[in-house]
């Protein structure tokens, strides 16, 4: 199954038991869909697995970049997990949404001055050092606030994630973080412990996303370890935490074999308690912060399907309403989805399409040769697992309105995000 909630009921698909069908119809097109109880099974999954393999010493942290709005900041706060932002926007949106600040990491390698301050004054949980500029401004920012300001160091642990280019971040070359092997790393460190105004809480890494193997991450784990045990001893400090950032791989299309989530985090949790005896360190409270699996595989776009024109011996464009302006994954990383006729969902899928958007650009297409039920004008097509790094990546290209969010749980539906109108996309005209 690409997404646990979804049904097919007489011929239609359903959502967390909702007809996607009547969600069209009652909201409009282009749709985004996200079913409640995936994101809180999901969120819940993380959470358990941290509590039963690691005793509970450590947190989830939802990567808001993967879907942001403020129902999202509500779930999570429910849900007694932590967010991790990587803008003022985002951290705006989680603190209107009374999200406690303090259970807010914020990231990012370029975070200005102004988003320090409001981070900082509104008391965000730990800001994660990027760079040596960085750690100065925290350092000035809070002399002027007069606090201290708790970080976490980010380090380039030099894995090479097996993922598309645009998503590794854990090799050397890398914009984000400090690589152990160029020596950055410990001068980082000892450069931090110098400041006054800044406590070290402990080190963090991420070494990509859409990651399916095992391997890197518990190989991450144990360099980050042997960094741990290394600074320990060096600087006689101790060092409390470790986040081993995000980047679980999800099912977009059948051939993806995720990770079992629970099982990866048993196997981290292990590894991590014995090569922290092994190395007699302290064991870390560990942090993970999984975005695109969480939101992920519990959302679906909706579109209308609108001309569909056959080229003789190319290929057939099926074109919706909605396109890069709302999913550039496709045309960024020629990301792979799985596409349903909702209102044709058990009938035989052999007709061979291409599904075009509507901006004014060759490049904006969805999919090239995916078979679908053949489709007429009309038809409402659904793209499955479109709940990360859409409507957050989405954009208002040929002045497309953002189409609007419908939170779905148990046959009940509720807007949590309305759709843009056209007085929005000339509200800051002048
Ligand atoms: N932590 C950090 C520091 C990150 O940079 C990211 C993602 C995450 C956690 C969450 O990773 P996840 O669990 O979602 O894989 N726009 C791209 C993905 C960019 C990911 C950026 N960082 C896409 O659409 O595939």
């Amino acid at each position: 199954m690409i997404m646990d909630c979804l049904k097919i009921k007489n011929g239609n698909l359903y959502i967390d038991d909702c007809d996607t069908t009547v969600l069209a119809e009652k909201y409009g097109t282009p749709l985004y869909v996200f079913s409640e109880t995936s994101i809180r099974n999901a969120m819940r999954s993380y959470k358990n697995s941290i509590d039963k393999y690691y005793g509970g010493n450590g947190n989830v942290l939802y990567a808001s970049k993967a879907f942001s709005c403020k129902e999202m900041y509500r779930i999570a706060k429910d849900e007694g997990i932590f967010v991790d932002c990587v803008s003022m926007g985002e951290i705006y949106t989680a603190i209107s949404a009374d999200f406690d600040a303090y259970h807010i990491f914020f990231h990012g390698n370029n975070k200005t001055e102004e988003e320090l301050k409001y981070a900082l004054k509104n008391g965000v949980g730990r800001i994660v050092i990027d760079n040596f500029d960085e750690l100065n401004s925290v350092d000035e920012i809070s002399k002027e606030l007069g606090i201290k300001a708790k970080v976490l160091v980010r380090i380039t642990p030099g894995i090479d994630a097996h993922t598309h280019d645009y998503i590794k971040t854990g090799r050397v070359d890398s914009k984000f973080g400090f690589a152990i092997t160029t020596g950055d790393a410990v001068k980082a460190i000892k450069e931090t412990l110098k400041k006054e105004n800044v406590a070290l809480m402990g080190i963090h890494c991420h070494i990509g996303s859409q990651i399916f193997e095992t391997e890197p991450f518990m190989d991450a784990a144990t360099i980050m370890l042997k960094f741990i045990a290394e600074i320990t001893k060096k600087f006689s400090i101790e060092i409390k935490e470790l986040n081993l950032g995000g980047g679980f791989g999800i099912r977009y299309v059948k051939e993806d074999d995720p990770l079992e989530y629970p099982e990866f985090m048993k196997k981290v949790s292990v590894a991590v308690k014995e090569t922290a005896k092994y190395l007699q360190i302290p064991t870390p409270v560990i942090y993970i912060e999984p975005g695109r699996s969480i939101v992920g595989p519990a959302g679906l776009t909706l579109y209308t399907v609108g001309n569909v024109k056959q080229i003789e011996n190319v290929r057939n464009y099926v074109s919706v309403d909605g396109g890069m302006s709302d999913n550039p994954r496709y045309a960024l990383y020629d990301a792979d989805y799985t596409f349903v006729i909702a209102n044709k969902a058990d009938k035989p899928q052999n007709y061979l399409a291409t599904i075009a958007g509507k901006c004014c650009e060759s490049g904006d297409l969805l999919a090239e040769n995916v078979e679908i039920a053949k489709p007429k004008k009309g038809d409402i097509l659904a793209v499955l697992a479109t709940g990360a790094y859409n409507y957050s990546m989405a954009s208002n290209y040929n002045r497309i309105p953002r189409p609007a969010v419908v939170m779905v749980k148990d046959n009940t539906d509720r807007l949590i995000v309305k759709r843009e109108s056209y007085e929005d996309i000339i509200l800051n005209d002048l």
